[in-house]
């Protein structure tokens, strides 16, 4: 049995609750390494390149926070956090530098504010990312943010869903645009349509075993299963339950779903599946998605006639307590008190009237955040890097955006374009599925170690997934800009849906 399997046998993750009073009494020093495992149940995590000192992930199914929970995140940032917190690729917020002492004041205050930090970590099902523009634009066959909270209701805090072999990442979106990366995901539902009784109806078709890491890019099964909204978190439910009770647990680094995927095939997946829900699944419907992804940014038409939602661009998902807060005023000021956090790193501003767009957009943050970024920038994405995972090879934020500058100097406008950077092979900064993927590596040059990258290309989601192909091994980092531009000067014209209002 592996040390995670090990000590999850030993005591539920979530029961570690029980002793964040003693530890913020007794002091970090005191936490065992078991327990600094188990705190990640409740979203706290030590962070070995800052000695005693925690991050906290609060998980924000499809983005979606009011200016309140905003207002509390830049208050807490501020206060503790040195100023700075994360947006990251699960539409999640990451808050730094807390320490256990003040620990459980914060989890006491996310929760009256209706946050919570549960199940972000390890062998859980990790926050639901699902369309931000949900329930807003007119592109959408049907708003899946209920389905995520009616989701989010079954499994949090249910310690039938705190023993999965692995983390579980799940998708759930309703438009045709597909933001939501399912293709690498443990389960991706996406918009269908289906017929019943002579009728067409909308609905979400069902893949599984989708991943990034753990031995490098899958795309998920599909299933061949057509799933109506309503019965969408039960289906997802059962899926993660299926991954409970069969999936590998021996090795880490092969306990994903995809392997028992692997294992199965997509039929006899299925049919498990429906011997669980206790009826039969109807095949999968029309595939509803369209040939293009959106990143959101910039100022779309909402549903509502006169009203549009923001799409702002943070400089790789790295936030000022003192943006929070401004982001919250805004959201108030000129919509209606809520924002949402994108899957690439973005964030919205949604509820928009045409007559307030033009004050808007003089507003200073939208100088730092800006909706129209240069193309280089929009496409940017990256994992958080050396400055607080101790996995990572290399500083990816500081060196995406300073790559990010020099073509910006170098070249007027590219085509649009995405780079993401992740900082080792665990991918967490998707790079597999970028038109320009760099993997942090270390290289040596005349003697001396020093930041380099992989460099993997043509990559994309989506309907018809492909993963990048290394194209170039050990770059140094400062040969980066000669080598890539060529490359981003003549890279072919990318498929992004615009509709600026
Ligand atoms: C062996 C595999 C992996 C390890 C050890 C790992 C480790 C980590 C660590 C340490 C962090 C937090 C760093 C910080 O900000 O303090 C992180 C964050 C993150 N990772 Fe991974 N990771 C792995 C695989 C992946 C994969 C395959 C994905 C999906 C592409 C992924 C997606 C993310 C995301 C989105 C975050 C930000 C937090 C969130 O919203 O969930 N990770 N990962
Ligand atoms: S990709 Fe590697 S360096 Fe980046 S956050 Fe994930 S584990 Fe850390």
């Amino acid at each position: 049995m592996n040390k995670i399997e090990a000590l999850k046998s030993e005591r539920d993750g979530l029961d570690v609750t029980e002793d964040l009073v003693r530890f913020a009494r007794e002091g970090w020093r005191t936490i065992a390494d078991d327990d600094k495992e188990r705190l990640k149940w409740v979203g706290v995590f030590h962070r070995k390149p800052t000695p005693g000192h925690f991050m906290m992930r609060i998980r924000m199914a499809n983005g979606l926070v009011s200016a309140d929970q905003a207002r509390l995140l830049g208050e807490i940032t501020k206060a503790t956090g040195r100023n700075i917190a994360d947006v990251t690729t699960r539409q999640q917020v990451q808050l730094r530098w807390l320490t256990i002492e003040g620990i459980p004041d914060v989890i006491a205050r996310l929760e009256t504010a209706g946050l919570s930090s549960l199940q972000t970590g390890m062998d859980n099902i990790r926050g639901i990312v699902g369309c931000p523009a949900s329930g807003l634009t007119p592109r959408e066959l049907f708003d899946t943010a209920p389905i995520a909270a009616v989701f989010e209701r079954i499994f949090l805090g249910n310690k039938e869903f705190t023993n999965l072999p692995r983390k579980f990442n799940v998708t759930i979106t309703g438009c045709p645009d597909h933001c939501t990366g399912g293709e690498t995901q443990d389960i991706s539902m996406t918009p269908a349509i289906a017929l019943r009784d002579g009728a067409e109806i909308a609905g979400l078709n069902v893949a599984v075993g989708g991943k990034q890491g753990s031995g490098g890019p899958r795309f998920a099964t599909d299933l061949d299963a057509f799933v109506v909204p309503e019965e969408a978190a039960e289906v997802c439910a059962a899926i993660a339950l299926i991954f409970r009770d069969h999936g590998p647990r021996e090795a880490r680094s092969r306990a994903r779903l995809a392997f028992l995927v692997d294992e199965w095939g997509g039929e006899r997946f299925r049919k498990e599946l429906e011997t669980r829900l206790g009826r039969a699944l109807p095949p999968a419907g029309r595939d509803a998605r369209g040939p293009a992804t959106t990143d959101h940014v910039g100022i779309f038409r909402q549903k509502d006639a006169g009203l549009n939602y923001v799409g702002l661009k943070t400089p790789v998902g790295r936030v000022t307590g003192d943006q929070l807060l401004e982001l919250a005023r805004l959201s108030e000021r000129y919509g209606r008190g809520q924002l949402r956090f994108t899957p690439t790193q973005n964030v919205l501003i949604p509820h928009v009237p045409d007559t307030l767009l033009g004050e808007l957009i003089e507003e200073p943050l939208l100088k730092a955040l800006p909706y129209n970024p240069s193309e280089v920038r929009r496409g940017l994405v990256s994992c958080t890097g050396t400055d607080f995972c101790n996995l990572a090879l290399i500083d990816t934020k500081t060196r995406a955006m300073a790559l990010a500058r020099e073509f910006e100097r170098r070249l007027e406008s590219t085509r649009p374009l995405t780079v993401r950077w992740s900082g080792c092979p665990a991918s967490c900064g998707n790079h597999h599925t970028a038109d320009v993927g760099l993997q942090g590596c270390k290289v040596k040059v005349d003697g001396k170690i020093v930041d380099g990258v992989h460099v993997f290309v043509g990559g994309r989601g989506g309907r018809d997934p492909r993963a990048g192909q290394k194209i170039m091994e050990d770059v140094p980092c400062d040969d980066l800009p000669e080598v890539l531009d060529r490359l981003i000067r003549f890279f072919p014209r990318g498929e992004r849906r615009k509709e600026e209002a």
